[in-house]
């Protein structure tokens, strides 16, 4: 042996093996920790969690509920101390509240606890010695922590749509300013030091939709807004906290939430802005790259059954460096822009793809798409629909426009160190099913429980461009089926996987992906896998942790470094009848569970991974 590696590169760790045990598993030779769990102190003077005495006040001042996205931004020029972004994307109150019986049952108070418990956390946090371990900054001078949540804080709507009629409210009769941030699910970390975090299933908090006009009715049902009763089944009722919840009473509340939020975590007093030129719709995250041109591009997806994959070009060029002037500047970056929304052709004759999951003669689901402009600037490329309504209703806009109905764009992240552009589709068990839109090539399954990877190369590397290449580098499911595809690679070698959700890289570009929904397809715990997308050893795919019982697995995030995974260990415990009285996971503390924010590390200081 030589030199021990510093850097990510080929991935050597011990495959960790399915399993159901209400524990984080992790490869022999790291070590794991808790950075920070639901109710844990983050402003400072925050009370500490008592499950017994919950309140709006506490919660805004604790860490949230079901934590999801996880960014890490280093202070400028330390190497020890960074800013922890995570988002709270919903509750599980029959977790959160003892004596929980149901919705119905919750008092007001509790209510707004929940509300409370949406939204983000900023929380400094520092490396444990030399090592890849982190922990929250303790004492009372805490500067950047913060909680943003659905209940108080105060957001700036920017683009062409601000201001427009659908967006404007009793309580906001400019069309500017929004309270709260609902359903915030994955995102990611700018170039510029800033997070993007994706408003996702937002109409599960409205009720009334049975009120509304008939031509309100059809945008309200695109967003899966139910306007045939007033409390909707599975309806949060939030209404009884704050009427703006009720449609019939505010119907243009709904229109504004779906967008796509950013947050300077370095600047705590600053409001977070929701930026309607990158559309609205069920954002699962945004995450961006520098173009060559010097332009940035964010890649989206709309997370629902047969929706569609986006991304937007900003119209002004990026500013290096971190200047006062440089960072005014692209602080403005994804105010204006042109979205375009993809569709994608198989380049196989359609015959021989059956849904079954069988590869074409020519060995490869693969083809060519193109994007599609919707909008730039002010001006609408949809007929019928003013910019405003291209976006604020993005999802007609993509059906006028002939976009390509997807199994679910979760997750989607431009790789930096090839520029190609990976996208999870994380199922579609209604593909091919009655009159739904049957098997194609880029999703080429029917009943699609397992979903894949789809992975984008931009025709002469431009990230501007409208036209692309792109192949399915993984068809994700148990291996040893034959409906699966891992690149081309033994598949006795590689690890089962079911539901990719969030994706990540490492430094060396190797490609990490989180699942959700496991439990119910593989029958095991869901988990984080790590697998090289290029060379020899693409399609090798291996598992690298397993989450407690009843858990998603969030994030996940790599440090610049490559010292530390943070994993958001999402709804521990959400299993069918669970309650915090009789739960169903004790983890991490025991006693009933508890959503945190997990980080992994070696402690012989070497990359994780490799
Ligand atoms: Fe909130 Fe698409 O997962
Ligand atoms: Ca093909
Ligand atoms: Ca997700
Ligand atoms: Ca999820």
């Amino acid at each position: 042996h030589g030199h021990k590696p510093t850097k990510a590169g080929k991935l050597t760790f011990e495959t960790v093996e399915p399993n159901t045990l209400d524990r984080v598993t992790i490869p022999a030779g790291y070590q794991t920790s808790v950075v920070i769990r639901w109710g844990d102190p983050v402003v400072a003077g925050a009370p500490a969690f008592d499950l017994h005495n919950q309140s709006a006040y506490r919660q805004s001042l604790q860490f949230g509920f079901n934590n999801d996205f996880v960014g890490v931004l280093p202070l400028p020029g330390r190497h020890d101390r960074a800013l922890l972004v995570v988002n709270h994307e919903y509750t599980n109150e029959e977790l959160m509240f003892p004596g929980f019986t149901s919705l119905d049952a919750l008092s007001v108070g509790q209510l707004e606890t929940a509300i409370a418990a949406h939204g983000l956390s900023v929380v400094e946090i520092e490396r444990v010695g030399r090592s890849g371990q982190w922990k929250p900054v303790a004492g009372r001078r805490l500067p950047y922590n913060r909680r943003i949540t659905a209940l108080a804080t105060t957001f700036h709507l920017t683009g062409p749509a601000a201001g427009s009629a659908a967006l404007r409210t009793a309580a906001d009769p400019h069309g500017k300013t929004v309270i709260g941030t609902l359903n915030n699910c994955s995102g990611g970390v700018t170039p510029w030091g800033t997070v993007l975090s994706g408003e996702e299933n937002f109409n599960q908090y409205f009720v009334g939709g049975d009120a509304v006009s008939d031509a309100e009715k059809v945008r309200l049902n695109r967003y899966g807004i139910t306007t045939t009763a007033r409390y909707p089944s599975g309806s949060r009722k939030w209404d009884r906290a704050q009427e703006r919840f009720d449609l019939a009473k505010h119907p243009n509340e709904a229109n504004r939430f779906g967008w796509v939020v950013e947050v300077d975590p370095f600047d705590p007093d600053s409001a977070p802005r929701k930026h309607t030129a990158l559309g609205r719709l069920k954002h699962e995250g945004a995450n961006v790259i520098v173009a060559k041109n010097g332009h940035v591009v964010a890649y989206m997806g709309d997370d629902e059954r047969f929706e569609y994959l986006y991304k937007f070009v900003s119209d002004k060029k990026f500013m290096p460096g971190h200047s006062p002037v440089a960072r005014k500047h692209n602080l403005t970056l994804l105010e204006s822009g042109t979205l375009y929304v993809a569709k994608v052709i198989g380049d196989s004759v359609a015959s021989e793809i059956d849904g079954s999951g069988k590869l074409p003669l020519d060995e490869k689901f693969d083809g060519k798409g193109v994007w599609i402009k919707l909008v730039a600037g002010n001006r609408s490329f949809v007929p019928g629909m003013t910019a405003a309504d291209v976006l604020t209703f993005t999802r007609q806009a993509g059906d006028a426009a002939g976009a390509t109905k997807m199994d679910r764009p979760e997750d989607v992240q431009p790789s930096l160190r090839t520029g190609k552009i990976y996208a999870a589709m994380t199922n579609n068990t209604n593909r091919g099913v009655g009159t739904n839109a049957p098997a194609d090539e880029a999703n080429p399954r029917n009943a699609n429980k397992h979903g894949h990877i789809f992975e984008i190369t931009e025709d002469g590397g431009d990230h501007t461009g409208e036209s692309f290449s792109w192949q399915l580098p993984i068809v994700c499911g148990d291996p040893a089926a034959a409906d699966t595809y891992f690149g081309g690679y033994d598949k006795s070698a590689v690890s089962p996987i079911s539901c990719p959700d969030n994706v990540a890289f490492d430094s060396a570009g190797n490609l990490w992906i989180s699942t959700d929904g496991t439990p119910s397809t593989l029958k095991t715990n869901d988990g984080l896998f790590a697998v090289p997308v290029e060379g020899r050893e693409r399609g090798h795919l291996k598992q690298f942790l397993t989450v407690p019982v009843g858990a998603e697995t969030c994030g996940p995030f790599i440090t610049e470094d490559d010292k530390s995974v943070f994993v958001a260990v999402q709804h521990p415990g959400e299993v069918t009848g669970a309650t915090v009285d009789k739960p169903a996971s004790v983890w991490p503390d025991g006693g009933y569970a508890k959503p945190a924010v997990i980080v992994t590390w070696r402690p012989d200081g070497g990359p994780i991974g490799s």
